[in-house]
C-alpha cells in the first residue's frame, strides 16, 4: 500500500456538513476476515506528514466523540491519524470511550433497566458517580447509543445523538483495515490505554487484549500504522514487551504524577519527566511524547500564550517526536489572543493558534477539528514533509 505521507491530501471542508448521510455499514461484524493486514506496509511513523494531524476522538468537533461516525468523518476530512481511547467491559472487551463512566457520552441514564447500576467509585484517586463500562457486558453496552459530551458548546453535534453505538476496538480495526484496502492507503490509529492500573486491579488488564487485537489485525510491528499511548508509563512498558508498535508517553500538567507512579510511590512528577533526564528515561520505552500544549507554551494569567519552554528541543534531542494535545476551534478552548467575540461556543482564530503551535516545532497535534488542522498544516508547510 502507498504511504499516507506520499499522497496528496484533499481537505473536504464541505464534508463537515455533508458526510453524515454517507456513514453506513459500520456495525459490528461487517468485516469478513478474522485476521487482516491493514497495518503493515511501506514506511513507519517517521514517514507521516509533518505536522501530523491527529483526529482527537475522531472528529469530535463535529460528531459525538468515539463513534464510528466520528472516525469516518475524520478520515474523510483527511486526518493523518485517528485516535481511540480504550476501556474494558465486564466481559473483557475493549471499547472506545474517553472514560469508563459513560453517563456523559451515552444515553445510559435513559435506560431504566440500568438505573440500579448507577454508583460511586474511586478511579485513580478521584470519586466519580455514574455508570461504568466495567459493570456492563458488551451485549448490554451495545443497547446504548452515543451522545454529544458538551451540547452547550457543540449544539450542532446533538443532531447525531443516538445515531451510533459504542464501538469496540475490534470494530474500529476492521473498519480501518477495510478503509485502508479501499483507499489503497493505510489508515493510522493512535490508541490510548485509559486507567490501566485501575483496570488491572479489577482483573481487566488492557494491554494483553490490546496486543492480541493488534496482532490479529496486522498492527503489531515497528512500522505498523498505529501509535500506542498512555498517561501511565508502566502501561507502555508492558506493551513494549507484547508488541513493537511505536509508543507515545502522554504528559499531563507539570504538577501532576502518573497514577502508576502514585501507586508505586515513585515521587517523580511530570515536571521531572520533561527535564532532560526524564526524557532520556522515556526514550528507553517510547518513541514520542504527548504533552499538554501548556508544557510547550504555558499560558499567562490572562490566558494568552506565554514564553515557550525548551521541551520541543529537549525531546527532539532524545529522538522523541511530540504529539501535543488538544487544539480546538471554539473560543472556550483557544488562548485569549485567538478568541473572537465573547461567545464561548463561537469559533475564534483557530488557524492562528495552529500556526503558532506549528512554529514551535511540534511533529503533530491532536485536534477535534482535523480539517482546520490540515488546512493550517498545508499553509504552514505546503506539501508537508516527513519527520526524519
Ligand atoms: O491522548 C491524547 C489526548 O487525547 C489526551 O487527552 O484526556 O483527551 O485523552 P485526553
Ligand atoms: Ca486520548
Amino acid at each position: 500500500m502507498t504511504q499516507g505521507g506520499a499522497a496528496r491530501r484533499t481537505v473536504l471542508g464541505a464534508a463537515v456538513l455533508a458526510a453524515g448521510t454517507g456513514i453506513t455499514g459500520l456495525a459490528a461484524g461487517t468485516a469478513s476476515a478474522a485476521t487482516d493486514d491493514g497495518g503493515h506496509g511501506e514506511g513507519g511513523y517517521r514517514d507521516l506528514p509533518v505536522p501530523t494531524v491527529i483526529g482527537h476522538r475522531g472528529s469530535s468537533g463535529y460528531r459525538p466523540e468515539h463513534t464510528l461516525g466520528s472516525y469516518q468523518l475524520a478520515l474523510d476530512l483527511g486526518a493523518d491519524v485517528i485516535e481511540q481511547d480504550l476501556v474494558p467491559t465486564k466481559d473483557g472487551h475493549l471499547v472506545c470511550r474517553h472514560e469508563n463512566e459513560i453517563g456523559g457520552t451515552t444515553d445510559v441514564g435513559d435506560h431504566p433497566e440500568f438505573a440500579a447500576r448507577r454508583t460511586t467509585k474511586t478511579v485513580d484517586g478521584v470519586s466519580v458517580t455514574g455508570w461504568f463500562t466495567e459493570d456492563f457486558t458488551l451485549a448490554e453496552l451495545k443497547t446504548l447509543r452515543a451522545k454529544e459530551r458538551i451540547p452547550a458548546v457543540r449544539q450542532r453535534n446533538t443532531l447525531y445523538d443516538g445515531r451510533w453505538a459504542v464501538p469496540t476496538f475490534e470494530e474500529v480495526l476492521r473498519w480501518a483495515n477495510r478503509e485502508s484496502r479501499q483507499r489503497d492507503k493505510r489508515v493510522w490509529l493512535h490508541v490510548e490505554t485509559k486507567h490501566p492500573t485501575y483496570f488491572r486491579g479489577l482483573g481487566l488488564g488492557l494491554e494483553e487484549p490490546l496486543a492480541k487485537l493488534l496482532r490479529r489485525y496486522g498492527r503489531d510491528g515497528r512500522d505498523a500504522a498505529v501509535f500506542l499511548q498512555s498517561f501511565e508509563p508502566s502501561s507502555l512498558q508492558r506493551l513494549s514487551r507484547l508488541v513493537s508498535a511505536p509508543r507515545v508517553a502522554l504528559l499531563g500538567a507539570a504538577n501532576t504524577r502518573p497514577w502508576d507512579f502514585e501507586v508505586a510511590k515513585d515521587p517523580r512528577t511530570v515536571a521531572d519527566l520533561v527535564k532532560p533526564e526524564g526524557l532520556r528515561w522515556i526514550a528507553g520505552f517510547a518513541q514520542g511524547i504527548g504533552p499538554t500544549l501548556d508544557l510547550i507554551v504555558p499560558r499567562t494569567a490572562d490566558g494568552r500564550l506565554g514564553e515557550p519552554t525548551t521541551l520541543v528541543k529537549d525531546a527532539h534531542a532524545r529522538g522523541l517526536v511530540l504529539h501535543p494535545y488538544t487544539a480546538r476551534n471554539e473560543n472556550s478552548f483557544l488562548p485569549a489572543e485567538f478568541r473572537k467575540g465573547t461567545d464561548p461556543a463561537a469559533y475564534g482564530d483557530a488557524f492562528g493558534a495552529f500556526k503558532r503551535y506549528f512554529e514551535l516545532g511540534v511533529d503533530g497535534i491532536f485536534t477535534d477539528n482535523p480539517d482546520t488542522g490540515l488546512l493550517a498544516a498545508e499553509a504552514f508547510r505546503p506539501g508537508r514533509g516527513v519527520n526524519r
